[in-house]
């Protein structure tokens, strides 16, 4: 930026000088944002929709995936949630629901989702938009790695008026994993369709970024498109909008369920203090 820049900016109030520098910074993705809020405040008029949470999804998921529900998940997650949620407190972070901004970290439900899925398709390519402190991208590299391996690639657009917070993006991930990972800095309604025709097909796809329902049609719509037959997608924060429904009421032969998650800490923005995620499963062949 030029000096005059810096002089101008300087008299700015403090939000506006934040909105400036983004700006300055990445105007591409400073004016995809912008159209992203106009986008989500013509939604506010959309009819809402009300999710009933599928109480046995986790014994029909390991039943559609031929494993048994009382499959190894409990014993391998358990340390590796001390683990996580230790490397986030070292760090200042208290895990849970608004930890990031007001963003929430992955919780042992919508993660147990993603462990069981991974390990029982013996998944090896992942695909997740949303990353924060890195705690979903944490357990997909740990997954993969006891599956004997495979990659995940992330899309995280860090929040453009908080530069200040940009270095806890992917705190959970340990210096082991990164070899794995790939992780794109942008917005998903930029980077995803180009990352998925690099990527190829993939085994699954993890939306936790923008949960507005023009975005999350838009990432399954592209994820859907690149998943292999039998493999799935998991949205977190479905009753943020009613677009994982519609979704669902777009592909008839898929199979789908709404999940309660269980976050560790009370989530009282949500009607039940806790919030739900979906799975939708592409056809077998
Ligand atoms: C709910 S948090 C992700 C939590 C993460 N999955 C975890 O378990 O720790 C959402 C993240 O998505 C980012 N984000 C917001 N809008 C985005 C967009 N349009 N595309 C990609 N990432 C976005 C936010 O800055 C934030 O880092």
């Amino acid at each position: 930026m030029t000096p005059a820049a810096l002089g101008g900016l300087a008299r700015l109030p403090r939000a506006a000088r934040r909105a400036a520098r983004a700006l300055l910074a990445d105007p591409a993705e400073f004016i995809t944002r912008v159209a992203a809020e106009l986008r989500a405040l013509t939604e506010r008029n959309h009819p809402d929709f009300t999710y009933v949470v599928d109480e046995n999804w986790e014994a029909e998921l390991h039943d559609y995936l031929g494993a048994e529900t009382s499959c190894s998940s409990a014993a391998e997650l358990a340390p590796l949630w001390e683990d996580v949620v230790g490397t986030l407190a070292a760090a200042g972070v208290a895990a849970g629901p608004m930890s990031y901004l007001g963003w929430n970290d992955g919780d042992p439900a919508f993660i147990r989702a993603i462990w069981c899925l991974i390990r029982h398709l013996s998944a090896h390519r992942v695909v997740e938009t949303g990353v924060a402190h890195g705690v979903t991208s944490r357990f997909v590299l740990e997954a993969l790695a006891r599956n004997g391996g495979g990659h995940l690639w992330s899309i995280d657009l860090p929040p453009q008026l908080h530069p200040e917070l940009h270095w806890q993006i992917g705190l959970a991930v340990d210096a082991r994993l990164r070899d794995h990972w790939t992780l794109v800095a942008g917005s998903s309604r930029r980077r995803l369709p180009g990352l998925l025709k690099d990527v190829g097909s993939i085994d699954l796809f993890v939306h936790d970024s923008l949960h507005t329902e023009f975005n999350v049609l838009f990432e399954m719509h592209q994820a859907w498109k690149a998943l292999r037959p039998g493999g799935a997608i998991v949205v977190d924060d479905i009753d943020a909008n009613p677009g994982f429904h519609a979704f669902c009421m777009a592909v008839p032969h898929a199979r789908s369920w709404v999940c309660q998650s269980a976050p560790l800490r009370p989530d009282y923005r949500r009607s039940d203090d806790k919030g739900k995620f979906g799975i939708v499963m592409k056809e077998k062949k």
